[in-house]
């Protein structure tokens, strides 16, 4: 790591992720020796409390939230040593004069800002830096989704904080990005010569993307309502995914050609109209049902009214360029699933032609599909076509799978928090993995179109019993065009 920032400053200490999340990060990589000697954190919350109550707040939440064999009490004590705290109030400037202090001219060595609050107070945080001058060439600033509820919004979110910051300065979290397996999509792709003249029209016939949650709303029901999975998982995670599977290859890894190339890819997306969400969208919205043998309520009855917000999407969406044309992309996101489980699954086309019969037809010869597993557990699948063992006079063809497990072939590595390579880029001022304005802004673009077609043609979430991969109308998406979501 050459020339981290010295200095982390946490917006929203106090909150929820910083405390499963962020600290637990901050904590791993000073365990792996990759903070400097000096590192210094602020941390920010609207909670008056002081030094020592704040530390013992982050030594808990280091206990609970760590994985088990990963705490150990001296250095725990040595990594809340580092932490100061300071109450901050959006708009009080005596108080961001105070944390100016607390950073005491080391600002100048590199200040990293990561604002883990509601979006509606990046822009006056930012304000109340600026006054505190405390923005400087070396100051980086991280934002967590969402950045807006559409396009508009996005946009003014993007430009208070462009107001006072270059783009080189932002970085947008996405924290799918610090995912090893996300990360792993680029190797993968890029990385080996024999998937990428694969990968296109001519030998795909479709893609799936699942991203599966057995949670409910978790006590996030202020934010998750109104919001929906549309917003909160496909704007963001979801299209990150398929920006990197429909991408060109980049030239270099570095941010620009990296988010060059993803930028390209979302802009391609075919935009839904009011006719084409009524066929190429499915919204749903979780009852009582059981997940994994628990028995669990439903979103209204959690909500505590009625509400037309989706806890489900399926979507059909095609992206125009050359690469990937006529080739659907079934996206599909959702909570109170059975199973939490994210993949990728790439679907080929037919041989074609059998030479084992006419269409193969009798002899067992079906296309091949690659899965690639995201979490919980980490594989490559590939299903091929081979010869059963057997004297029949037609040749019998089987699938068997190419199995690779990542996890088994990493084993002894530690699977690490998304956050620790993130909060590592920040520091270190490497953004390929953050999103750019401009990526935001076309995935926003879609997204608008579809919330405007559901909104004009008043398509509501039909309903799903919890422990179900969504509405049948979701299972009906994909198999009208004669596939069906990958079990
Ligand atoms: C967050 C969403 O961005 O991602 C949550 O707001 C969701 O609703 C979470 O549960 C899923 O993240 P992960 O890493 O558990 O797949």
């Amino acid at each position: 790591l050459t020339d981290p920032s010295a200095t982390f400053l946490l917006f929203g200490a106090t909150g929820d992720l910083a405390r499963r999340m962020i600290f637990p990060s901050l904590y791993n990589l000073l365990s792996d020796g990759l903070l400097p000697d000096d590192f210094l954190i602020v941390a920010s919350g609207r909670s008056a409390m002081d030094d020592a109550a704040f530390r013992k707040e982050v030594d808990a939440a280091l206990k609970e939230f760590l994985a088990a064999d990963r705490y150990d009490a001296e250095r725990a004590k040595s990594f809340v040593g580092m932490i100061r705290y300071q109450p901050v109030e959006a708009g009080n400037a005596d108080q961001f004069r105070a944390l100016a202090d607390r950073i005491d001219g080391r600002a100048d060595r590199g200040l990293s800002v990561y604002l883990s609050t509601p979006p509606s107070l990046f822009a006056p945080t930012a304000q109340g830096l600026a006054e505190a001058g405390l923005i400087t060439p070396k100051t980086r600033i991280a934002m967590e989704k969402p950045i807006g509820k559409d396009l508009a919004s996005s946009k003014e979110v993007n430009d208070g904080i462009g107001a006072l910051f270059d783009e080189s300065q932002i970085f947008r979290v996405d924290h799918y990005l610090g995912k090893e397996t996300v990360q792993n999509l680029l190797a993968l792709r890029f990385g080996n010569v024999m998937f990428e003249p694969l990968w296109n029209a001519t030998a795909i016939d479709h893609v799936q993307i699942t991203v599966g949650e057995t949670v409910g709303l978790e006590g996030r029901v202020s934010y998750y309502d109104g919001v929906g999975a549309l917003r909160d998982m496909v704007q963001n995670h979801v299209l990150q995914i398929l920006s990197i599977i429909a991408m060109e290859p980049p030239a270099r890894m570095d941010p620009t050609a990296v988010r060059d190339e993803k930028v390209k890819a979302l802009r391609s997306l075919r935009p839904m109209t009011d006719e084409t969400v009524k066929t190429h969208s499915v919204r749903g919205q979780y009852t009582p049902g059981a997940v994994k043998g628990q028995i669990v309520t439903g979103y209204a009855d959690e909500l505590g009214k009625p509400s037309d917000t989706e806890t489900f999407v399926a979507l059909k969406a095609y992206i125009d360029n050359w690469r990937w044309q006529g080739v659907p992309f079934y996206l599909r996101t959702g909570k109170r699933m059975p199973d939490r489980q994210s993949e990728i699954v790439i679907q080929f086309k037919p041989v074609r032609h059998s030479i084992f019969g006419r269409n193969g037809h009798g002899s067992g010869l079906e296309p091949n599909t690659m899965v690639i597993r995201l979490q919980p557990e980490e594989y490559i699948r590939l299903q091929i076509m081979s010869k059963r063992p057997g004297l029949e006079r037609q040749v019998q063809l089987e699938e068997v799978t190419l199995d690779v497990s990542l996890t088994a072939a990493f084993a002894g590595q530690r699977r690490r928090i998304a956050y620790e390579r993130l909060i590592l880029d920040l520091l270190a001022g490497d953004q390929t993995l953050f999103v750019r304005r401009d990526e935001v802004e076309a995935q926003w673009t879609w997204i608008d179109s579809i919330i405007d077609g559901w909104k004009d043609a008043n398509v509501k979430p039909s309903p799903y019993s919890s422990g179900n991969w969504g509405p049948s109308s979701a299972i009906a998406l994909i198999e009208r065009d004669g596939a069906s979501w990958h079990d």
